[in-house]
């Protein structure tokens, strides 16, 4: 890259999108942290001045509506999240430099200088709107609280702004019944005045800017598509109850979540440089910094960083990001990630099961510089990562580490002999760097491991274990294993951004620091530390319990509402035939018992009887309901299903529960007229 050969070393500065506080990490978000570390620590490794900063996304309605559920602050509930976000990223060796939150007083202040420049700008205007309103929660409701009957086909329980069954979009007042997700009451009509950025001044400059070479080429079609569209003013503000920052001179108005989110990277950045020396926050983000800047995020959030973001910044003399780089979606077997399938895996269940390092490789080897989406498919996982790292990567080392420290008393050979072998392993490095720069991680994995066979071959014709029988050969055993040895050293320092555990342990074993830009110095004459096996095998069963602990954990959830109603909410399942659901035999049950389960969070042990008898089942409502409030109610269960065991016992069938909890449950009261064993057709 022309550009950046100027300054050595480059200054860099590099985020991921800040994770919404309302909900844990899970696999599809860890494709982002992890590409964005590989890349990271590669800058490092290179000797780069690069530092990697997130935060978590604290504000919004979300949020607040959370808080209210579990009956404690927004700010205990991001204090929370926030501990768990740091574990969960820490547990798959993401490294940030700063891990901050935009509920901060550096984003306040910044949010207000940058709102206050915009105004200044005259690049802000106010009107009044009309929206929906909860008039017994008292708050307006954004499209995706409100549900209804479409009113194009008449299906029912459809959001306030789109019918997922034929289609058709909508105002929510458009549809039939509307009702609050949040309260079930009947939405009115409120005016209210509103704060927006006037983005449709930006056009030219956006043009300009998604020209310049920022962007990958699909998300600069989409852009110009955009663009071409014709650009719509931004509504920034929100009315009170919100949770976020006031906005200055304008009571009761609080920024829209989306307006300090990005603003959160320059907070963290702030925050970060005020314990390192090394940085200057001013020197990263005046106008004509020589320092780099990228925004590694998902493919849905492609509009804030490259309309609003760069705008924002533009107007409020700030530099703009370097570049964006978007990536994919995960899918999981082929198919969106499903609670019910076990597939919605969580970054803690995930480290209940496995090594973290198997992931990053396993998302290594198949990320690209494009937004297309990625596939975690699980039995390809086991095999790729048993094949590669296991059978190629770490056999070099098991299979010649034995006779260096047996024969020789660890001490490497005083020099290596295969030079044109070896030749080829350094100067793949240059080819595998760029590969890692240009974020063709999938690309350098295949080289990487193209290298390891040829190390491979290297040790099968020359056979150590049979020249180690023969007493003559025995400089030949030092020398094979040697240049094994080397190879080994080098492929495992292309493999470090990807795998810093296992390089940690490279470094123990061979004492010696994995070092890219000395990789040319041969590792000779030197004592090696005794080789302990470094990686376990994939086994399936892992798998498996990983799975049926995240089907479970869904189970255990059922009740408690999708964390992010916006995005979170499943497609419909795939569709079953009359005869599947004619083999679901749903009877109201009476609540007779509900009580907390000894160390679960989530579940309550409910004894409910049908009729015929009574049942032991665990549903996963404790956040959503009182227990004392739940005995005596009717519900709906499904008494055939097969009876499954659970860490705390035996589970004879499922309730129905679902909405937002509080007072909006789908329980039956008895004046309904609904009686145990009643059947449900
Ligand atoms: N809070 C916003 C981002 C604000 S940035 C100023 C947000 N949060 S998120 O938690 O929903 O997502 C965080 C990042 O994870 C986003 O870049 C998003 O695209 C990414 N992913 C979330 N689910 C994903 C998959 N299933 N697959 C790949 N990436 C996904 O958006
Ligand atoms: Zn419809």
């Amino acid at each position: 890259m022309t550009q950046h050969a100027l300054q050595s070393p480059r200054d860099i500065l590099v985020t991921s999108a800040l994770p919404y506080a309302n909900g844990p990490i899970h696999l599809g978000h860890l494709l982002e942290y992890i590409q964005t570390d590989i890349w990271v620590r590669y800058q490092k490794m290179r000797g780069e001045h690069c530092v990697y900063v997130c935060a978590d996304d604290a504000h919004g309605t979300a949020i607040m509506l959370r808080a209210q559920r579990e009956g404690i602050t927004s700010e205990q509930l991001i204090d929370r999240v926030n501990a768990e976000h740091r574990q969960d990223f820490a547990g798959f060796l993401v490294n940030f430099d700063n891990y901050y939150s935009t509920h901060s007083e550096e984003n306040r202040k910044y949010s207000e200088y940058i709102y206050r420049q915009l105004r200044k700008n005259g690049h802000i205007a106010t009107r009044m709107i009309t929206q929906a309103y909860d008039p017994e929660k008292n708050l307006f409701l954004a499209d995706r609280f409100i549900k209804g009957t479409c009113p194009k086909c008449k299906s029912e329980d459809q959001y306030g702004d789109n019918c997922e069954v034929c289609g058709a979009t909508y105002t929510p007042m458009e549809l039939i019944n509307p009702r609050s997700a949040i309260s079930g009451a009947t939405p009115v009509e409120k005016d209210s005045e509103h704060y927006f950025f006037k983005l449709p001044e930006f056009d030219e400059f956006l043009r300009e800017w998604t020209r310049s070479g920022t962007l990958q080429p699909q998300v600069a079609n989409k852009l110009a598509e955009w663009l071409d569209a014709g650009l719509q003013e931004w509504d920034i503000s929100r009315d009170a109850p919100y949770f976020g920052f006031e906005i200055p001179d304008a009571p009761g108005k609080y920024f829209y979540v989306w307006l300090d989110a990005p603003i959160g990277y320059l907070a963290s950045f702030r925050n970060l440089c005020e314990r390192r020396e090394d940085l200057d926050f001013d020197q990263f983000w005046k106008p004509d910094s020589k320092a780099e800047v990228y925004h590694f995020i998902g493919k849905d959030i492609i509009n804030f960083h490259a309309l609003f973001w760069p705008a924002m910044l533009h107007s409020a003399g700030f530099r703009t990001p370097t570049a964006v780089y978007a990536h994919g979606f995960v899918t999981v077997n082929g198919k969106k990630m499903s609670k019910s399938r076990g597939t919605f895996i969580m970054a803690r269940t995930y480290l209940d099961h496995l090594d973290p390092e198997y992931l990053r490789y396993y998302f290594a080897a198949k990320l690209t510089s494009h937004v297309d989406d990625l596939d975690l498919n699980l039995e390809d996982f086991a095999l790729r990562v048993n094949s590669d790292l296991v059978g190629k990567v770490v056999n070099i080392a098991s299979r010649t580490a034995g006779f260096i420290s047996k024969k020789f008393d660890g001490r490497l050979a005083n020099r290596c002999t295969e030079e044109a072998l070896l030749q080829r392993f350094v100067d793949q490095g240059d080819e595998i760097a760029d590969c890692y720069e240009k974020r063709e991680f999938g690309r350098a994995m295949r080289l990487i491991m193209e290298l390891a066979d040829a190390a491979n071959q290297y040790v099968n014709d020359q056979q150590p274990w049979v020249l180690a029988k023969q007493p003559e050969q025995s400089e030949n055993v030092q020398l094979v294993c040697t240049n094994a040895l080397n190879m080994f050293r080098l492929l495992m320092t292309y493999l470090a951004p990807v795998l810093p555990t296992t390089a940690e342990k490279t470094e123990a074993f061979l004492a010696q620091p994995l070092d890219w830009n000395g990789r040319a110095t041969m590792l000779v004459d030197h004592s090696i530390n005794r080789f302990e096996p470094m990686m376990a095998r994939v086994d399936m069963k892992q798998i498996e319990a990983m799975t049926e602990a995240s089907r479970e954990e869904m189970s255990a959830a059922m009740g408690e509402p999708a964390a992010k109603p916006a995005a979170d909410i499943e497609p419909v399942a795939d569709e079953i035939e009359y005869d599947d659901f004619a083999r679901l035999d749903l009877r109201v049950a009476r609540i007779l018992k509900a009580e907390h389960v000894e160390g679960a969070d989530k579940l309550l042990r409910l004894t409910l009887d049908i009729g015929s008898g009574t049942r032991n089942v665990f549903a996963g409502i404790k956040s959503a309901y009182q227990p004392e409030a739940l005995e005596g109610k009717l519900t709906v269960m499904i008494a055939n299903l097969k009876p499954r065991k659970m860490k705390f016992g035996l589970s004879e069938g499922m309730v129905l529960a679902a909405g937002p909890g509080g007072k909006d449950i789908w329980l039956l009261e008895p004046h309904d007229g609904a009686q145990p064993g009643m059947r449900i057709r």
